[in-house]
């Protein structure tokens, strides 16, 4: 895999501006894998994604719903699947078919939960906790 990009961020506001300049880039029909441990800042990121995709909605965490979709300059299917104990329980409610649609960008945290769905050539967004305050974050493709 290939470093698209890396950066060390400080505050939630770093991160979230990081992941909203990573936005200009997306076309549609990318799956990004938002990868790292509890509180490591999956959902911040996606935060910052949405302003970029020019979503006026707040992002929340779909924990409990399993997707949230917004729609901006193109559509964002956020998942979490943390709370999923098989990539059927998924499969059965289709949502697998939203993760990569044209006009759409996927954000998928704990996407490790459902790896037989995952499309190919998806982008890893990896969230290293280095302090508090501190995630060093690393695009790969
Ligand atoms: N540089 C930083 N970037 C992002 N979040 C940070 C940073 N520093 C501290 N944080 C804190 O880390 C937490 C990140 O929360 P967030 O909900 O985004 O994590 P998550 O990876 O989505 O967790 P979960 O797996 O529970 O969904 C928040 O409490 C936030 O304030
Ligand atoms: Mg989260």
């Amino acid at each position: 895999m290939e470093i698209l990009a890396q950066i060390t961020t400080h505050s939630t506001e770093e991160t979230e501006h990081f992941a909203r300049t990573f936005a200009a880039q997306l076309h549609g029909g990318e799956t990004l894998l938002l990868q790292g441990p509890l509180g490591a800042g999956k959902t911040h990121f996606v935060k910052g994604l949405a302003v970029g995709l020019g979503i006026s909605d707040v992002v929340t965490s779909p924990t409990f719903a399993l997707h949230n979709e917004y729609v901006g300059r193109l559509a964002l299917n956020h998942f979490d699947f943390y709370r999923v104990d098989s990539a059927e329980e998924v499969e059965m409610l289709g949502l697998h078919e939203l993760f990569c649609l044209p006009n759409a960008v996927s954000a998928i945290e704990w996407s490790d939960n459902v790896a037989e769905l995952l499309p190919r050539n998806c982008t890893q967004v990896r969230i290293d906790v280095l302090g508090d305050l501190v995630r060093r974050i690393t695009v790969q493709r």
